[in-house]
């Protein structure tokens, strides 16, 4: 079995260019039976759902996890209200990971299972030179992080990135006592080797990508695949026995050329189980 995974293709943002007519020509093109998205689709709840109601009804089938991006509802029932409907609402598609329990896992060929959930951050990948203090304000060199603005868990992101680890941990152990192979998906980063390595505001900012606490727990359990996005690089590494997936497309203003099919073509990642 043949998976794609991509994630950050922004359609709002990335309005201008045809992202479905790309992403599945890339699909098809590269043979994947399933498409996997990490998160940040839209950040309007119900065009995200129609955009992967298209891609199952036109016949590729597909899962996602929301981003962070994908928790705001701009423009929804829920922008500026409780977060935690949103990902309630996310919980009950068919298409998404994300959920309290193995129920919204995905079970594949060959014993592997595909798990995940937005996941979160906990300032693990900033700067130590940053108290906990400076780094929940969210503010720095006159730049906010959105999700200050913009989410509204009702607790603290070392709270919710606790909570949101938890509950994959849960459902990461009842997998592993099964034999099952484990394909985690998360939007946020789960390794620190894919965090900014760029001096300057980066040292602080990375602190909102995710949490090391990830990776720790890939090895506990013999996780063998890690998907995510978020941080906009398409990057790649294998660490103890543990293999890691950053696949973005990211903004358009992001790419090295003006081609949204070729972009697109080179953010997907195509692997086999
Ligand atoms: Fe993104
Ligand atoms: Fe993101």
């Amino acid at each position: 079995m043949r998976i794609g995974v991509i994630s950050d293709i922004h359609v709002d943002i990335n309005r201008d260019y045809d992202i479905y007519g790309a992403l599945t020509e890339a699909v098809r093109g590269q043979g994947a039976d399933l498409l996997v998205i990490a998160g940040d689709i839209s950040e309007n709840s119900d065009e995200l759902l129609a955009f992967m109601d298209r891609l199952n009804t036109d016949g590729i089938p597909s899962r996602f996890v929301p981003g962070n991006h994908d928790m705001w509802d701009v423009g929804g029932t829920y922008a500026g209200g409780d977060t935690w409907k949103v990902w309630e609402k996310y919980c009950a598609s068919p298409w998404c990971l994300s959920g309290p329990d193995t129920k919204h896992d995905l079970e594949l060929p060959g014993g592997w299972v595909l798990t995940g959930d937005i996941g979160w951050y906990d300032y693990s990948l900033a700067s130590a030179k940053f108290t906990a203090e400076e780094l929940s304000k969210k503010k720095f060199g006159g730049r906010t992080w959105m999700d200050s603005y913009k989410a509204h868990w009702g607790m603290t992101d070392r709270e919710l990135d606790e909570k949101m680890r938890s509950m994959l941990e849960a459902r990461i152990s009842a997998r592993t006592a099964e034999g099952k192979k484990i394909i985690l998906v998360t939007h946020m980063l789960t390794h620190p080797y894919f965090k900014v390595l760029r001096p300057g505001m980066w040292e602080y900012f990375n602190a909102f990508l995710g949490s090391s606490a990830y990776a720790e727990l890939c090895m506990k359990y013999g996780v063998k695949m890690s998907l995510m996005g978020h941080v906009h690089h398409r990057q790649e590494l294998t660490d103890q026995g543990v293999r890691y997936i950053c696949a973005c497309l990211g903004y358009h203003s992001e790419w090295k050329t003006d081609d949204c099919r070729k972009e697109t073509a080179e953010a997907l990642k195509v692997f086999e189980i």
